[in-house]
């Protein structure tokens, strides 16, 4: 861990006059860690953030408003983000789009929801959003404790998708070793599941991150859904009705009866959005090709991957971490 670095955020933007403050210089004083590709990252409120997030993230806490209506998806890097935008997405607009004319035929699920924690424009986040229609769909890799006052206050909803931290971490490594071939030279799975382990990773510790809106869900049901990504897998239709039930847009009986329901989940289903064009040529940003968020999507791919050491490392991690928590996780279906 390297100490004392100097952080320079972008120039924050007045909201209301819609004109630049003056440069904020942060001289900071966060722990850095350098293991990771995403390097560095910055121990930034109990989380590993990766500085190109930390400026964005700090806007967002400083100038973010929130609205009843806003929808909030909350998700540990590859848990699942992907597929419970496409979801949620899908579900909050149903009766706006048919299924031949969805967008997600047309966009990648990231283009559709804003994505907090990355600079999305010249402007502040705050701004970004304030001409979208609601309810706004955003999402955040963000720990809950970080989360802006208003968004912890206000009636707005978060949902968030985790995922059994084995298959979480091994679709990490592969995500990583796509977009940092050189990760490969300088890391072995083994050392890598370490540091996933310790927490020194993005938006880690995973078990902070997890528990923190498992323990949330609970204390407040209506504020904070908390989605297995093996519970979606194994049981879709009945987490489905739970996810719009807690959106605030159900699914009718009648809808029921017509298969809506059905609908959407073969939709967003891995097998076809990964077969659409946008997913298979595109990109969302410079380095991330969209064919990269979709892989394999199944429960249990760890055992492909992962040593008996490494297995035991999770083993004791997750009884140490998540004992007296309720939080358990299927890692295979
Ligand atoms: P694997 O690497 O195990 O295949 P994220 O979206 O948070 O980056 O997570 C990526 C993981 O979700 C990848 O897991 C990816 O294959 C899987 N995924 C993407 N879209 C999915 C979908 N529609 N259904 C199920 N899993 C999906």
């Amino acid at each position: 861990m390297e100490e004392h670095p100097k952080i320079t955020l972008f120039p924050s933007i007045d909201v209301e006059n819609n004109e630049k403050d003056s440069k904020i210089i942060v001289e900071s004083t966060l722990p850095r860690s350098t293991k990771h590709p995403r390097s560095p990252l910055y121990f930034y409120q109990g989380f590993w953030c990766p500085s190109d997030f930390l400026p964005n993230i700090i806007d967002f806490q400083n100038h973010f408003q929130a609205k009843d209506t806003d929808i909030i998806i909350a998700t540990k890097p590859k848990s699942g983000t992907t597929w419970l935008k496409s979801l949620v997405y899908s579900i909050v607009n149903r009766t706006r789009f048919t299924l031949s004319n969805h967008p997600l035929r047309t966009k990648n699920p990231h283009e559709l929801i804003f994505f907090i924690d990355a600079k999305n424009t010249e402007k502040n986040v705050s701004l970004d959003l304030s001409n979208m229609e609601p309810p706004r769909l955003m999402s955040t890799h963000m720990p809950y404790s970080s989360l802006p006052t208003s968004v912890k206050e206000s009636e707005c909803r978060i949902v968030c998708m985790a995922r059994n931290p084995l298959d979480t971490f091994v679709s990490m490594w592969k995500f990583l070793t796509q977009i940092h071939p050189e990760f490969l030279q300088q890391m072995t799975i083994d050392n890598f599941s370490e540091i996933f382990c310790n927490g020194e990773e993005s938006f880690g510790p995973y078990w902070d991150h997890v528990l923190g809106y498992w323990k949330e869900s609970l204390e407040r049901p209506n504020k904070v859904l908390f989605v297995k990504y093996e519970d979606m897998k194994e049981n879709g239709i009945f987490e489905m009705k739970r996810l719009a039930e807690f959106l605030g847009c159900g699914f009718s009986m009648e809808e029921e009866k017509q298969g809506v329901i059905e609908e959407i989940v073969k939709f967003c289903s891995l097998s076809n959005l990964k077969e659409m064009e946008v997913n298979k040529t595109g990109k969302v940003v410079p380095v991330f090709e969209n064919k990269l968020f979709f892989r394999k999507g199944e429960v249990g791919d760890w055992v492909n991957h992962l040593s008996p050491i490494m297995v035991e490392r999770f083993d004791r991690m997750m009884k140490e971490k998540f004992i007296g928590s309720g939080l358990e996780f299927k890692i295979s279906l």
